[in-house]
């Protein structure tokens, strides 16, 4: 079976198959390097990164469990876990899972960028300001999960006033 390649702003993905993003810690290094190294979008979920290998990268521990902002998300756990996918995976397409819903929702964007992501999916919110926190990252491709056509209308005007690069599919 030959399915047609799929292009995600600069990047093409020769299997259209994209793993979802999931927390805590199923879709980290493993997995989603496997698939992206078999030609899907393999997904890092930047959710509890600070679990990462038995909470190493985690600074404060409150009943052994991440505690903080900075624990519970770790951006060294992060970096790691895209330095192992990309061992898996080489220079093919991945793809970082944050959640609007966060608190630290930038900077993770921002950091997800920084450890290599290509492409940054979100969902658990409308996220309007995305494109502000990768405005240094132009190859960084963003995709939005929305639920109704009106919020894509949304997106769509607030992220062509912004960066002039989001289309709506016609019809
Ligand atoms: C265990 C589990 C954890 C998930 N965690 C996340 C998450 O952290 N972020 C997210 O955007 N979606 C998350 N999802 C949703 C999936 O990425 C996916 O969008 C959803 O399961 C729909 O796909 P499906 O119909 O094939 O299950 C999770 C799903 C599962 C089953």
């Amino acid at each position: 079976m030959s399915f047609p390649s799929l292009k995600i702003g600069k990047h093409i993905v020769k299997i259209p198959i994209m793993q979802g993003g999931m927390g805590v810690g199923i879709s980290w290094d493993k997995l989603a390097g496997s698939v992206s190294a078999e030609g899907g979008i393999g997904v890092i979920s930047t959710v509890g990164t600070g679990y990462y290998q038995n909470k190493e990268f985690a600074k404060g521990l409150s009943f052994g469990r991440p505690f903080g902002s900075d624990s519970f998300y770790s951006k060294e756990a992060l970096f790691k876990i895209f330095e192992n996918a990309r061992k898996i995976c080489g220079d093919k397409p991945l793809a970082s899972n944050v959640l609007y819903a966060i608190n630290d929702y930038g900077r993770v964007v921002r950091e997800s960028c920084e450890a290599g992501a290509d492409i940054i999916i979100t969902g658990a919110g409308l996220p309007t300001n995305m494109p502000e926190f990768t405005e240094d990252f132009p190859d960084v491709a963003l995709v939005p999960i929305v639920s109704s056509a009106k919020a894509l209308k949304i997106l769509n005007k607030r992220w062509k006033a912004d960066t002039n690069e989001f289309q709506m599919p016609s019809s």
